[in-house]
Order: structure tokens, then C-alpha cells, then sequence
């Protein structure tokens, strides 16, 4: 992973930003919530026709059942825990970011709670899940010890038997093109560099979040390219599937 200073706090205004002063009157339709996750543009715009197929076959692959009780781990305004299907029984969603916990709430269907917490501070929900779920997160963490401590988190609020799945990954194999073409789409590097100061996003290998999991006594990994049809930055990213 690369190593991205003290971003966190940086990061959470961003997000807790994104979502403050959202019109409550809006009508928490997948549009609205996608745009509060933060799926509304440029390379990592995803329309809500892809967003359910691309969680659809994310279900698939989990084997995601109805009597499940399902975590999601920076769950935003809950634009995934909506698309799910089947829908588990019980869904628990946590975010650091207040407003985002907000709206989620204010949209959220019976079976759903949420939760502010940090992403390091799972274990005091003080439950077992049988599946933990990471959409897009793990580019906001501050460093590698963080990263590592999470995957330990995930790994002891999972019941035995339970799956475990963390999408999205920054690619480092891809990371020359992958800022090569966002400084493009930002209007030039110096443009960027200015837009996203302090903001960095981290990059992971394959071999080290492997390792990581082999080292938990996680013995079922799966690692896939990642696909959403007609999403740009899907090609600089990788999914992580794996069984406790
Ligand atoms: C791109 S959005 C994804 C939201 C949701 N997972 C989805 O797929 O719709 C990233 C979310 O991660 C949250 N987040 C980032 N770092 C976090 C952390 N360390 N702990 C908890 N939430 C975090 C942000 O507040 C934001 O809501």
C-alpha cells in the first residue's frame, strides 16, 4: 500500500461534506443515493441500472441468502444495501461520516440499522456477522497500519463459516494510468494536485492482501478483476472474496 500521511480527517470532511445539507425532502431514489456514495461522475460515474447488476452479481458470488446477517462496512447513504437481492434478514451498516449515518437512516427500510462508527471500530457492535462487505472504502484509509488492523476487524466480527468481501481496491499494478487519466480528466495535473490537496487515495497489491488474509488463518480467497459495465475506473480495480 502507499503510504497517504493523515488523510483520514481530510477524507471524512469530504464525505460528511457530500451529504450535509442534502434536501431531506429528496426521495432516496437510487439516483439520490448513488450520488451521496459518490457514484454521480466523471471515471467513477455508475448509472443505477449498472449499480444493480454490478450488486446482483456481487450477491451471486457471496451466495448472499435471505436468513443472513449482513454488515456493510462504510455504507454511505446505503446505495448497496438497497440494491441488495436477495435482501438478508438482518442489515447492519456503519460509516464514520454523522451525515452520511444521517441519510441512510432517513431512507432505510425495516430490516436496515445504522451505526457511526469508524471502520476500525466494528467490534463494538458486539455481534457475529455471516457476511461483512467493504464497497469502495479502503482508498480512504490512512495508513498501512490501519489497513492491516482493519482486516483483522473483519475478519473476528465474521462467524465462522461466514463470507467476507472488500471491492473496490485501488490497483497499484494500475496506478501510473490511473492518475495519469484522472489528471486528464481534472483539467491537467497542477489542476488536480490543487483540487486534491492533502486527499489521497491508497493503492494495494493483490500478493499483500493474500498474505494478509493467509496470516488471519483465512484459508478461501478468491481475488477477481473488478466489472461495472461502463464505469471507467472499474479496469483499476480489484475485488477480494473470502471465506472465514
Ligand atoms: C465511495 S463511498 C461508498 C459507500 C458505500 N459503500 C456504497 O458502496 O455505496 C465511501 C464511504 O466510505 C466511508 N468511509 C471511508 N473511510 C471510512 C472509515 N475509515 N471508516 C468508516 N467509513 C469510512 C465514507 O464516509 C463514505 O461514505
Amino acid at each position: 500500500m502507499e503510504t497517504v500521511g493523515s488523510a483520514l480527517d481530510n477524507w471524512k470532511d469530504i464525505w460528511s461534506s457530500k451529504s450535509a445539507g442534502y434536501s431531506i425532502a429528496s426521495d432516496g431514489s437510487m439516483t439520490d443515493l448513488l450520488r451521496l456514495d459518490g457514484f454521480d461522475s466523471g471515471m467513477g460515474y455508475i448509472s443505477p441500472e449498472n449499480w444493480f447488476e454490478y450488486v446482483r452479481q456481487t450477491c451471486e458470488t457471496i451466495g448472499l441468502a435471505t436468513d443472513d446477517e449482513f454488515l456493510e462496512v462504510g455504507c454511505g447513504a446505503g446505495a448497496f444495501m438497497h440494491a441488495l437481492s436477495p435482501c438478508p434478514r438482518i442489515q447492519v451498516g456503519v460509516d464514520y461520516s454523522a451525515n452520511q449515518i444521517k441519510m441512510a437512516k432517513e431512507f432505510k427500510s425495516e430490516q436496515m440499522m445504522f451505526f457511526e462508527k469508524d471502520a476500525n471500530d466494528i467490534h463494538t457492535l458486539e455481534k457475529k456477522f455471516d457476511v461483512v462487505l467493504v464497497n469502495s472504502v479502503i482508498q480512504y484509509f490512512p495508513s498501512m497500519d490501519y489497513f492491516l488492523e482493519f482486516f483483522g476487524k473483519v475478519v473476528a466480527v465474521l462467524r465462522d463459516g461466514g463470507r467476507g468481501c472488500v471491492l473496490d481496491i485501488n490497483d497499484i499494478e494500475k496506478k501510473d494510468e490511473y492518475t495519469r487519466r484522472r489528471y486528464i480528466e481534472h483539467g491537467g495535473k497542477k489542476k488536480y494536485l490543487e483540487n486534491y490537496k492533502g486527499l489521497k487515495h491508497a493503492f494495494y497489491s493483490r500478493e499483500q492482501i493474500l498474505e494478509i488474509l493467509e496470516r488471519l488463518g483465512v484459508g478461501s480467497v478468491r481475488i477477481e478483476d473488478q466489472f461495472i459495465r461502463n464505469c471507467r475506473v472499474s479496469e483499476f480495480r480489484f475485488n477480494v472474496f473470502f471465506e472465514k
